[in-house]
């Protein structure tokens, strides 16, 4: 079975192919992943400007589309499945990918496939190991931060949501002060890289609180104000507040999926999404993994964050299943991955 899956809901421009035996089969295969990302189009306004981004996809995706069948060496004809990124996200983007993704299905006669991005992020680890369900899932990127129960494509139980903002928004936002640039994520994480931790003592949100929900913004002032009272260009003090950041996040996260583990035991910890790519986070949550005697899995950096392989691999999940999508699907900028549903309302 093989599988083109689309991703525009954000600022990469993602096409890839993936491949799987049409039984069970614990892992798929890569055949191609094709990645354009917008930085130079976003970077001067320090965050992502939908109409330029819904703009850029649509200039690049066709182009896109040709490289991922070139490095695959494969036709249209050869593919059992065309899915796209139907929701949630940046509404104009979504809608050049969907477009793009019925419009082959269409003139090829495949059947389409309307992912969730969140479960792109969600299975994408099934994609590269062998994980069963049901698993817990912290999914960690620029736009959510929550915790999940998942039972299989489509069955997904929400423990816990950010209340206010998304982590990966927080080290954006955390890089955005203290002028590392964009993405911020891997800039603060470089930077800590030569930071002293303990140094700066910041709030740490919901920590040791009842349930499972996150909220980051009381983390995001404190930053700011630290941030506020550094001397210009003081590296040693930027990278003691960005390990010290990114520590205090780490203890948010693992509480967090402290209680969530209590409360919904599972065998595995999949950590998903941009903020994923986080290795000192990483560490975090295997040293947690590893005293609960469960283990934790991770998709391959590259895939952590926006690709095309997540979508192409959802879509693979959910056509094993037979959950293909009709013609007339619309475009989701609001998609809860718990609410079950697969067609707007
Ligand atoms: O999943 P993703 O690519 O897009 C969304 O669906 O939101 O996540 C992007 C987020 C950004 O906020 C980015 O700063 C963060 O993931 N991120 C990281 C790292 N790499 C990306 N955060 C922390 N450490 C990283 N190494
Ligand atoms: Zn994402």
């Amino acid at each position: 079975m093989r599988v083109m899956g689309i991703e525009t809901s954000c600022d990469e421009t993602a096409v890839a192919l993936v491949e799987a035996p049409a039984g069970a089969a614990p892992v798929g295969r890569i055949l191609a992943n094709v990645v354009y990302s917008q930085l130079t189009e976003h970077r001067r306004f320090g965050g992502v400007v939908p109409e330029i981004a819904a703009r850029a996809h649509l200039e690049r995706l066709d182009g896109l589309v040709a490289d991922a069948l070139a490095e695959a060496k494969l036709g249209f004809a050869d593919l059992d499945g065309i899915a796209a990124t139907g929701g949630p996200g940046l509404i104009g983007g979504v809608m050049v990918g969907v477009m793009t993704a019925k419009a082959i299905a269409f003139a090829h006669d495949k059947p389409f496939l309307a992912v969730n991005h969140l479960e792109g992020h969600a299975l994408s680890v099934r994609l590269t190991e062998d994980v069963s369900f049901p698993y817990l899932l912290l999914l960690v990127s620029g736009g959510h931060c929550q915790l999940l129960t998942v039972d299989g494509p489509g069955r997904f139980t929400r423990l816990g949501t950010t209340i206010d903002d998304a982590v990966g928004e927080c080290f954006d936002k955390t890089a955005k002060l203290l002028g590392l640039g964009f993405p911020g994520g891997p800039a603060v994480e470089r930077a800590a890289l030569g930071g002293d931790a303990v140094r700066f003592a910041l709030p740490r949100p919901m920590w040791r609180k009842p349930g499972c929900d996150f909220s980051f913004s009381g983390l995001k002032t404190a930053v700011r104000q630290a941030a506020e009272k550094l001397t210009a260009n003081d590296r040693q003090a930027i990278a003691d507040l960005c390990a010290s950041f990114q520590r205090t996040v780490g203890d948010v996260l693992v509480d967090r999926c402290t209680n969530a583990l209590a409360r919904a035991p599972a065998p595995t910890l999949v950590v998903a999404g941009g903020v994923a790519a986080n290795v000192y986070l990483r560490s975090r949550l295997d040293a947690l993994a590893i005293s609960n005697g469960i283990r934790l899995v991770a998709p391959p950096v590259k895939l952590c964050t926006d690709n095309g392989a997540m979508i192409a691999w959802a879509g693979l999940e959910r056509l094993r299943l037979g959950q293909t999508d009709a013609l007339d699907f619309r475009p989701r900028p609001r998609w809860p991955l718990d609410s079950g549903e697969r067609i707007a309302a």
